[in-house]
């Protein structure tokens, strides 16, 4: 494909569309220039941003589609070697075990802040690929919390109604001080 893909405007909190849930898309829809064309967009403004995954949601298009990968030096599973690019057009989770994980998140459409969360340890999840094809895999640790989190975009849900306690949200530069300590 020669289609390049352009940056997105992405949206902030107090944005309605970041509200709403997300429409699923017809598998023959999934090949569609339109869709594609979403996907490679969502791709390079997810890059560029720089972030490791961003929902469609967030670039004011209320479909189901999320798009991530995870860097080797922030894969905490067993492996340990990362998650190549991956899209996932209506993604469903099924949370496997009753282990949660409190961690710092962080979202493009939440500017400037850092706040606790916490997510199931070990997922399971499947949806279809870029090119229709349906798949499932595994997921544990950060891998998972990413599709939690970009997962929770399609339902409306920001990260910030998660938070448990009010001081862990911070802004980045408190946050920063923190994990200096
Ligand atoms: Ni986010």
């Amino acid at each position: 494909m020669s289609y390049q893909g352009k940056l997105l405007g992405i949206i902030q909190i107090g944005d309605p569309v970041l509200l709403q849930r997300a429409q699923e898309i017809d598998e023959i829809a999934i090949q569609s220039p339109g869709i594609q064309e979403l996907i490679e967009d969502m791709k390079v403004t997810m890059y560029a941003a720089p972030g490791i995954g961003l929902a469609a949601p967030q670039v004011s298009q209320s479909l189901r589609i999320i798009v991530f990968y995870l860097p080797a030096s922030r894969d905490d599973s067993q492996e340990g070697a990362g998650v190549p690019f991956t899209v996932i057009i209506n993604p469903i989770i099924e949370k496997i075990g009753n282990e949660f994980v409190d961690d710092w998140e962080g979202c493009l459409s939440v500017a400037g802040k850092r706040g606790k969360v916490a997510r199931h340890k070990k997922i399971k999840y499947s949806g279809y690929d870029e090119k229709g094809v349906w798949f499932e895999r595994q997921a544990e640790g950060w891998h998972a919390r990413l599709v939690q989190h970009e997962c929770d975009h399609l339902d409306g849900i920001l990260y910030p109604e998660l938070i448990q306690k009010e001081d862990e949200f911070l802004d980045v530069e408190a946050w920063k001080a923190l994990n200096q300590k």
